[in-house]
């Protein structure tokens, strides 16, 4: 069961970022000790693990960062944590790794989240590809740039054109904007302290966010991976600074200790496709999602995708059918205007589709689905506990 989860307030990545002078196992604390005051009943001796995700896993996004982050956040010495990586899947591989662990019945309570600090771990720093991808072509050069895969996506789907692109960027940015003047994200954040050249401060909202975006604005931008490309910085998810975290716990454990939940795990997926176009990969691990829960795609009233690239959600929407606008999809926008801190946000999608299931009882199955550098993708399916018909099968 998903019991609860938080996240920072994503922050720009770089010197001009609001987290430039913060650490990144700071930022991942910060949610452990958020979640556990927002769930006093959890005593913190009765987590049995800790699986904290990111990319980079150097420097302070190093060094076994679900231990040293439980250490920091105060856990007892006797609850144990370990690192976990799947680029941006990480915090979602979290999720799913210690959720089974529970449905096996060998943990009761975990704590999983992620964090990326792209200011101060740049994407690719110090990788060492091995020479084979590109000997043996395994793996073409440009796969390894995430925004070449995404043009090669609109290469593959013509009918995927950078207006369609554009105005996916554009609604996402209105739509988190609509969500925060509504209050439904704020609830989630834990507020950062900032140490800045100017002084203290708290960081207590997204900070890339761009509400003014319009189609002339969009139209403008240059394409940074290709001359006369199509993906630009306004259809693209920017690089970003935050950290997430969430609880899971057995359904016994939570009726145990008072713990109120709001999801919980029906299936889950992952899949590989050709990393030169790995913004597909949600479409292949979405199938086998929905097919290990006995699900079909109309089954699912509310979809949190990933926004790593809009061409890379609207290839999802047109193989299942789904149109570019629709109200079930990413209804308080994402990744375009929030950001995308790598391997926080798998738990960062999971903590807002558990919001919109309270907000709606008619909605009893939800989709969180992400893409995964060098090919692949991630689907978990959600059942709302709100649901008339939760737990009474099919
Ligand atoms: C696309 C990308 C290269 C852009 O980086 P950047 O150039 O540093 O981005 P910026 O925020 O500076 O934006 C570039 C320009 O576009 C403008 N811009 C960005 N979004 C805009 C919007 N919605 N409306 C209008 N202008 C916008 C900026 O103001 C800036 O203008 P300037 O050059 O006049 O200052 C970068 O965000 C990126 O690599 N994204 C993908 C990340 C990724 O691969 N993640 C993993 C996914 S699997």
């Amino acid at each position: 069961m998903f019991v609860d989860g938080v996240r920072t307030p994503f922050g720009r990545a770089g010197e001009k970022g609001m987290y430039w002078n913060t650490r990144a196992d700071d930022l991942a604390v910060k949610t452990i000790t958020g979640l556990l005051e927002r769930n006093p009943s959890l005593p913190p001796a009765r987590v049995d693990d800790v699986a904290i995700a990111a990319t980079t896993q150097q420097g302070d996004q190093g060094l076994t960062l679900g231990r040293t982050a439980a250490i920091l956040a105060g856990l007892p010495m006797s609850v144990p944590g370990f690192a976990i990586d799947r680029m941006c899947a990480g915090a979602m591989t979290a999720v799913t790794t210690t959720g089974s662990g529970i449905g096996f019945g060998q943990y009761d309570v975990v704590i999983a989240g992620g964090v990326e600090h792209m200011g101060r771990h740049p994407m690719g720093l110090d990788a060492d590809p091995n020479p084979r991808f590109l000997a043996e072509k395994l793996v073409a050069a440009d796969a390894l740039n995430m925004g070449n895969t995404a043009e090669r996506l609109h290469d593959r789907f013509p009918e995927l054109t950078k207006e369609r692109a554009d105005r996916f960027g554009m609604l996402s940015q209105q739509k988190v904007q609509a969500a925060y003047d509504a209050g439904h994200i704020q609830p989630d954040l834990v507020p950062v302290a900032l140490r800045t050249e100017s002084g203290w401060g708290l960081a207590t909202e997204d900070e890339g966010r761009r509400p003014e975006t319009t189609m002339e604005g969009l139209a403008t931008l240059k394409t940074p991976f290709r001359p006369h490309g199509r993906v630009t910085a306004g259809n693209a998810s920017p690089l970003t600074d935050g950290a997430t975290a969430a609880i899971l716990a057995s359904s016994d454990a939570a009726k145990e200790l008072g713990l109120s939940t709001k999801m919980r795990m029906v299936s889950f997926a992952f899949a590989g496709v050709e990393p030169e176009v790995m913004g597909i990969g949600p479409i292949p691990s979405t199938e086998k999602a929905l097919k290990r829960a006995g699900l079909d795609i109309s089954d699912i009233g509310l979809f949190e995708l990933n926004e790593a690239f809009a061409v890379q959600v609207l290839s999802f929407l047109d193989h299942f059918g789904i149109a570019d606008d629709d109200e079930r999809v990413n209804p308080w926008g994402g990744a375009i205007a929030i950001g995308h801190p790598l391997a926080a946000s798998g738990v960062r999608l999971m903590t807002q589709l558990a919001r919109q299931f309270e907000q709606r009882p008619d909605v009893r199955y939800g989709v969180t689905a992400m893409c995964v550098g060098l090919g692949q993708g991630g689907t978990v399916i959600w059942e709302n506990p709100h649901h008339k018909r939760y737990g009474k099968g099919r």
